[in-house]
Order: structure tokens, then sequence, then C-alpha cells
């Protein structure tokens, strides 16, 4: 059953429901009008059982209580929000959905959420609720299998009523966490399922909802288009490869951006088959494909005034008879011939061939995503992405998108040395360096295939596949990417910029 959410009027406290929410703000606990008149239901009991555990609303801290039978709602939870003025869309979102998904197991079917008394932005809070909600429990069975599930959510505003205005913000958050909702399924989505047609699948689902137009390439299609590359990684499968270009073409445009994305449904490593501790991980190698379709699906929501092109490059690298092999050549979309190096290395190859294909859309930005380094996790962790940019105002509005979206991107720089390694003795490039600067040197890679193209890469080898839950962000698929560059596309049609 969907999620219904829906926004009532400020008094919450006699709210019949499983769970109530009450977002407060560091120091206004005791004004609280929710807390004041649950603390009468409670005979004065709340504020003395407060003051007792010195709950002060702190960012992130929390109070649970069970209410045993004196209020409507069965559980109370306090959640702290900190200081009004340090609470901006980004800690609102995180800390939301952190305590609607502790909050909404299978006990919990009806939740109220009051709100903090600040200026608060309705969308991030639509948002929270939905990403707090998100559940990937598709292939539970028998006893496992959820026995119920969150289907209501009211909110409330802590005094007074809510505009028609704020009920849509509400709203538009909510389709927006749906298309997050969409990377973060094709993550999680086991690679047997989630094949390069499974993936062209969830491209033309998104197509259809949101009346966009669509172009899937099959094997012979990649191969008639002189994608070489692309059609080389996919050759050692029997899930065949896929070329996907999803476009939002609005009649107003002030800008049009083109993002890529590595579709790599499962990076056994080919022929230079990788260690089996961790392979299975390789499942989230499409994250890049993941957070650039969500992306297309979240623009199409929102309809910005810049035109979108989605492109991903989808196929599954694996060790057979067919498969390409270190030392092959071949000619990539552009005319230029590459040597292979390491099978291993197949990301940068397929998104060589769809960076050149993006280029003929003449973008005024290309940007990129694909889980492409290992070397990018040892750079900077498992919750970060490096990203690259060609000019220093392209990676400053990333920056901004960023932030505003909660998410970690941190800028590495193109350290033109490591490029010298990319010459080939035999063909005009190999296609991977030594292991030193190995984020770097991808991207180095990647930038042959992007002619003068404004163009930003992001590494998203980590933060795409959490092993645990934090703040927006459930464990497994988290769909890391996809409000950030919603952000970009929208900053980037506001005309003033
Ligand atoms: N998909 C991997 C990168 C990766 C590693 C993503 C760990 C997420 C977690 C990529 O295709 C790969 O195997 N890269 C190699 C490149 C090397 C062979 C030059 C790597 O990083 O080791
Ligand atoms: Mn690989
Ligand atoms: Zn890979």
């Amino acid at each position: 059953m969907a999620l219904q959410i829906q926004l009532a009027s400020a008094d919450a406290s006699s709210s019949v429901c499983d769970a109530l929410i009450v977002g407060v703000c560091h120091g206004t606990v005791s004004n609280h009008p929710t807390v004041a008149a649950l603390d009468k239901a409670l005979g004065g009991a709340l504020l003395e059982h407060i003051k007792a555990v010195e709950f002060e609303a702190k960012l992130d801290q929390a109070l649970e209580l069970p209410t045993l039978g004196r209020a409507k709602a069965k559980k109370l939870v306090l959640l702290g929000l900190g200081k009004p003025a340090e609470l901006d869309a980004a800690r609102l979102r995180a800390s939301l959905a952190a305590c609607v998904r502790a909050n909404s197991g299978s006990s919990i079917r009806t939740l109220h959420l009051v709100l903090p008394e600040a200026e608060l932005d309705y969308r991030a809070v639509g948002e929270a609720i939905a990403l707090g909600a998100y559940r990937f429990n598709k292939y539970f069975t028998g006893e496992r299998r959820p026995k119920s599930e969150l289907t209501k959510v009211v909110v409330h505003p802590a005094r007074g009523t809510s505009s028609a205005a704020h009920k849509k913000q509400l709203d538009l958050g909510v389709a927006i966490a749906a298309a997050v909702a969409i990377a973060r399924d094709a993550v999680n989505e086991p690679p047997n399922v989630l094949t390069p047609e499974g993936l062209a699948e969830v491209a033309r689902g998104i197509a259809r909802k949101h009346k966009l137009k669509i172009k899937v390439l099959d094997k012979k299609g990649i191969l008639a288009a002189g994608m070489n590359l692309h059609y080389a990684v996919g050759q050692g499968s029997e899930n065949e490869p896929r070329f996907i270009h999803v476009s939002y073409v609005p009649k107003k445009k002030h800008k049009k951006i083109v993002f890529v994305g590595k579709g790599i449904t499962f990076d056994s490593g080919g022929l230079c088959i990788k260690p089996a501790a961790g392979m299975g991980d390789m499942k989230s190698d499409m994250g890049g494909a993941a957070a650039v379709l969500g992306a297309i699906a979240a623009v199409a929501t929102v309809r910005p005034d810049v035109e979108v092109h989605a492109i991903v490059a989808a196929a599954e690298n694996m060790p057979d008879a067919a498969a390409y092999r270190p030392a092959d050549i071949f000619t990539s979309l552009d005319g230029k011939t590459v040597e292979i190096v390491n099978t291993d290395a197949e990301g940068r190859l397929v998104l060589a061939d769809a960076l050149t294909y993006a280029t003929r859309l003449k973008p005024d930005l290309i940007i990129d995503a694909a889980t492409l380094t290992g070397a990018a996790l040892v750079a900077l962790g498992k919750t970060c992405s490096a990203f690259y940019a060609t000019e220093d105002e392209l990676a400053r509005a990333l920056e901004r998108a960023a932030r505003t979206a909660g998410e970690q991107f941190w800028r590495m720089p193109l350290i033109e040395e490591l490029g010298e390694q990319l010459k080939s003795d035999v063909a005009d490039l190999k296609h991977t360096a030594d292991r030193w600067g190995g984020s770097i040197s991808a991207a180095l890679f990647l930038r042959e295939f992007v002619g003068k193209f404004p163009w930003i890469h992001c590494d998203v080898a980590g933060p795409v596949l959490a092993d645990r839950a934090k703040g927006m962000y459930p464990k497994g698929g988290t769909g890391h990417a996809v409000l950030t560059f919603l952000n970009f596309v929208e900053q980037a049609g506001r005309p003033s910029k």
C-alpha cells in the first residue's frame, strides 16, 4: 500500500496513532505547544522527565516514551533539531529521515509528526518522510515478510495551520523522494534481476511515467553505432549490453545538461577477476547509472527550464570464452584506439563511448557519475564522492548543490603528469595507469573523450552503497547524488545564474 501523507493543523496532542514525533528546537522545549499539551495529559510527568534526563533538543538528541494509555498516541518521540538558525534543509532532512526510519517498523502504521517552530522547507520535510519510510523488502517471504507497514503520516505545524502552498511543497518532496527510491531500488536489486536489460526497463518506466523520450540500443545497435569499447566490455556476458538515452526537453530552456552514468550491472572484473571477498558489492557498480536515472526522474517531477539528458552505458563485466582480454585493442566511438590493460577497469571504457555520444548533443555541460575506482574510496572514505571539474565555477556550483542536498562531494585535482602513463606503445591510449592516484588517472582517461565541453566527473564508488544507515541514507542502496544533481539542474534553470 502506498504511503499516504497529509497535512493537518497544529493540535496533535490528541492524535490517535502508533507514534507521535515532535520535532523540537534547542531552547524551545518547554514552550512547544504540543509538548505543553502532552505534559498536561500526562499530569506534568513529561516536563519532569525531560528535565530529569536532560533532554535539551540538541541536534539528533531523541527521547522516546511509551504513553501507556495516558495519551492517544501509543508512543511519543521528542526529536531534538538543534538551534533554529542552524536548521537548514540538509540537517532537517537528515534528522527527520533518520527518525522516521527508526519509527516506521512493522508495529507502526500511523505516524504523526509535529514540526519544530522554525522557518521550514516543506519540500525537505516531504523528502525526509518518504526517504525515511523507504524499505527494500520485496524478497522476504514467510516469517520475514513484514506483517504491516507504515501507511499514513500526518504532518502538523507547531502552531496554527499550514497553507495550500505548504501542502504542495510537501507533496513535491514526496515525489522527489520517489525518484531517489528508483536509484536505491536499482542498486539493491540483485544482479541476476537487474541486468543491462533490467536497467533499460527502469529507464523505460521513468520515461513512461513522465512522458520522456527514450532510446535503447541493444548489443547489435551498440556495435552498429561504433561504440566498440562499450561493446567489448559486454561481450563476455549472456546478459547483453544496453545503451540507454532518456531526454527531458521543456519548452523554455536556459541550458542543456547531459548526465552520463556507468551502468555495470555486475563487475566480476572479467578475465582479470576480482577476489571473492566483497565481490557481491559489485552489484552496485551501476550506482552511477542509478543516480542519473533517478536524477532525470526527479527533474521531470520538478520540471525546471533546463534541457536534461540521461545516458547510461549498461553492461555486465564477466569472464567467458567471448570476453575481452588484456592486450586487445579497440577503436572508440570518437576514433581513438585503446589498448586494454586490465579488464577490471571496464567502467572508463563504457563511459568513454557514452561521453563521446554526449558531446554530439552539443551540451553546455556534461556530468558523469560512476563507481569508477577503489582509489576514490581509499582517498575519501565510503561516504564522500570524489569529483573533478574542468572549470572552477562549475566545481563551486556542484559544491553548492551538494550542500543543499546534504551529500558529500569533494573536489580532486586533474594532475596532468599522471596522464603521461596513458600512452600506449601499440595504440593511441592504454586505459589504466599505475595504482598511485588511480582515481585521478581514471578521470584523465575519461577527459580524453569529452572534447572541449565543460565537464564534471563524479566518482561515486563509495557512497552509493552504505554498510550502515545514517541520516537520510538507509543501509544498502542510498540514492546518493540524485538530490545533488536535481539541485544542480534547478540552479542552472534560474536565469540569473
Ligand atoms: N567498479 C570498480 C571500482 C570499485 C571498487 C567500485 C570498489 C566500488 C568499490 C572498478 O571497475 C574497478 O574495478 N576499478 C579498478 C581499476 C583498476 C583495475 C585500474 C580498481 O579501482 O581497482
Ligand atoms: Mn572493475
Ligand atoms: Zn566497475
